[in-house]
């Protein structure tokens, strides 16, 4: 591993960079995607998000942002002192998952006069939101539309999926290479329109929070996936597709109630048609149950929390994959299976955040550790969100309901890892002075 290592000075590059390679790559990125601007990160959508939202506006200023942000969004709020303007997303009430935000929400957010509307597409179960007349308002006012698709790497190059948010006409696209395509770890890509966007600074906050001596794989990984989709990108996404329908009607036939979503259940370009999203409590089951009988055959998934499980299949799935996944699978579900359960909807989903302070003010404020039962009613000085998904259930800044602080102890005992608390075990909660 160690011997791989090769950076972009003096690896990929001569030492001086008098060659462009990365300069040469990233316009093949941009002309590929139909962007005026395109780079390559070893930061990952984290740095990306950062780069992008740096680039926006001056501190104090608002911005619209979908509460299903991740946490490198928020961070970059704090870091950018932006104040957000939180967008919900609609919840369908049959299966309790967030369906994207709505135009009503973003004509809501709009009346504040925000520097630029930030969502997050596809969101973690494949939804997405109706792009088209929420860029249309948003430009309607001249305010820039950024989209997080850390998640949607693989749109717009197939006619089955839906088409990636430069083509729907937003502002910039932030993606993880190493999500839904396969890129190096940490490798991703930021690309930007310039008409509502001021190209310079991008660059400037671009170059601001990202290494000075970047690795070469992961931006070279970059390239090949670039290479990948423009040659054999339809060939490898209709397998992909296939495989997954295949899938599913493998694992649905042994069943008489719907078990996965499907791209049936949405309008057209609303759902992720690649991506696996079982609805354990369909099953009267746990998606963690599942996943720890999964586990004994060394079957790792992307997602389990009560009602449901997300498969993470990409196009270097093949065949194989897909028949041991199935062959391992159906006799656990059929084990498990009892009575179906209403969903709840996951609090990452249900939370509507009570704001005590600035997110940036409860950043830098000074803090103490207090019992969870003493939690309640104080402002929290932590974001803590279940992973994944990665969305905070509490922000920096925020009061800490009853809701959230049983919610949280509720999933972590259900077996969900509880990310970035101070205190992981949630005896204790930081909150500020
Ligand atoms: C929506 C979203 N944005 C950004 C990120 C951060 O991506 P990365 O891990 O590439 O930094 C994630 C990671 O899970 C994510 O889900």
């Amino acid at each position: 591993m160690v011997d791989g290592d090769t950076p972009l000075y003096g690896g990929l590059d001569e030492i001086k960079l008098t060659h462009g390679t990365l300069k040469l790559a990233e316009k093949m990125a941009a002309d590929f995607w139909h962007a005026d601007y395109a780079r390559f990160s070893t930061g990952g959508s984290t740095h990306a998000n950062q780069a992008i939202i740096l680039a926006l506006g001056q501190p104090g200023q608002k911005i619209a942002v979908s509460r299903t942000a991740h946490r490198s969004v928020l961070s970059a709020l704090v870091l950018a002192d932006l104040e957000p303007i939180w967008m919900s997303p609609d919840i369908d009430h049959a299966t309790g998952f967030p369906m994207g935000i709505s135009l009503a929400e973003v004509e809501r957010a709009l009346a504040e006069k925000p520097i630029a509307v930030l969502l997050t597409e596809p969101g973690y179960l494949g939804t997405m939101s109706d792009l088209a007349p929420l860029i249309a308002a948003a430009h309607a006012q001249s305010v820039p539309v950024i989209i997080d698709a850390a998640w949607g790497g693989h749109f717009g190059f197939h006619k089955d999926l839906p088409k990636h948010c430069l083509q729907l006409g937003a502002d910039a696209l932030i993606t993880s290479i190493h999500k839904a395509l396969p890129g190096y770890s940490a490798s991703a890509l930021l690309l930007a329109q310039g008409k509502y966007l001021n190209l310079a600074r991008v660059e400037q906050s671009f170059e601001t929070t990202h290494t000075t001596s970047p690795a070469g794989a992961p931006l070279a990984s970059i390239d090949g996936v670039r290479a990948l989709l423009q040659h054999r990108g339809q060939d490898l996404l209709s397998h992909l597709l296939k495989n997954v329908d295949e899938f599913k009607a493998r694992v649905q036939s042994n069943f008489d109630i719907p078990i996965f979503l499907n791209t049936s259940d949405f309008p057209a370009g609303r759902f992720d048609p690649s991506k696996i999203v079982l609805r354990a409590n369909q099953l009267g089951t746990s998606g963690v149950a599942i996943e720890n009988e999964l586990i004994h055959f060394g079957i790792r998934v992307e997602m389990a929390d009560n009602d449901t499980m997300v498969f993470l299949a990409t196009l270097a799935d093949d065949e194989d994959d897909f028949d041991l996944l199935g062959d391992r699978l159906i006799p656990i579900l059929k084990k498990l299976q009892g009575a179906p359960r209403e969903s709840a909807t996951a609090l990452s989903w249900s939370v509507v955040p009570l704001v005590g302070t600035s997110m940036r003010n409860a950043y830098f404020a000074n803090t103490e550790m207090v019992k969870a039962a003493d939690a309640v009613g104080r402002i929290s000085a932590d974001l803590i969100a279940p992973y994944p998904p990665g969305v905070a259930v509490v922000a920096p800044g925020e009061v800490l309901t009853e809701q959230i602080v049983e919610g949280l102890a509720a999933s972590k005992a259900a077996g969900v890892r509880i990310a970035y608390a101070t205190d992981s075990s949630l005896a204790t909660y930081r909150v500020i002075l």
